[in-house]
């Protein structure tokens, strides 16, 4: 199936990424903070289908003791591969591709918030080289975007995973 194309999206991407992903609101919102300047919108494409995607956001955290203990840190979010494509590599890409774009403007830490119950993102971001933090868990809202337009908060709590960014993937 070759390996898939990651580029930063553009408003031109949304009809694609809705097709795959649903979550027309969400994506909507991240792409006009993107155009903001408050985070990257990364897809991973295969041809023209959209098969990957994270959010990497770099305003200042929502969570108050993210601003506290990681002020400046940029986290990954809402990173999500459709579900014929997982166990293939995509995921993993999609975290290259967002740490390369953070070490290279200067980012020297990243950071991302997990749910207790999922433990397939957690496996992959410990092989990753991520830590847990010690400062314990954090309770965070998930806004869930309905297809109808609705937007449900969804209070989560959370394990923080933290990442030193070297000059390359393997430090
Ligand atoms: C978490 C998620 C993004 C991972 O994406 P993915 O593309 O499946 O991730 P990868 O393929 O890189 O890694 C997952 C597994 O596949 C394995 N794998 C990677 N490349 C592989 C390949 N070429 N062949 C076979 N297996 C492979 C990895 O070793 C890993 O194994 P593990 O189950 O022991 O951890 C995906 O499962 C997902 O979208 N989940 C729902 C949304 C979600 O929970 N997001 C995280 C929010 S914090």
């Amino acid at each position: 199936m070759g390996t898939p194309d990651i580029r930063q999206a553009v408003r031109a991407d949304l009809r694609a990424v809705v097709r795959s992903f649903g979550q027309e609101t969400y994506f909507r919102d991240r792409l006009s903070k993107q155009e903001a300047g408050h985070g990257v919108l990364l897809v991973a494409w295969e041809r023209d289908v959209a098969v990957g995607d994270v959010y990497v956001w770099l305003a200042p955290a929502e969570e108050p003791e993210l601003r506290t203990h990681l002020p400046g840190v940029a986290l990954l979010t809402h990173l999500e591969v459709v579900a014929g494509r997982r166990n293939q590599g995509i995921g993993t890409m999609l975290l290259w591709a967002a740490e390369d774009r953070l070490f290279a403007t200067g980012h020297r830490q990243v950071a991302l918030g997990v749910g207790l119950d999922n433990l397939d993102a957690q496996r992959l971001y410990r092989r990753r080289g991520f830590v847990e933090w010690p400062h314990g868990q954090v309770a965070t809202t998930e806004v869930v975007y309905h297809a109808d337009g609705r937007r449900e908060r969804r209070p989560e709590v959370c394990r923080i995973m933290v990442r030193q960014l070297g000059p390359n993937r393997f430090t």
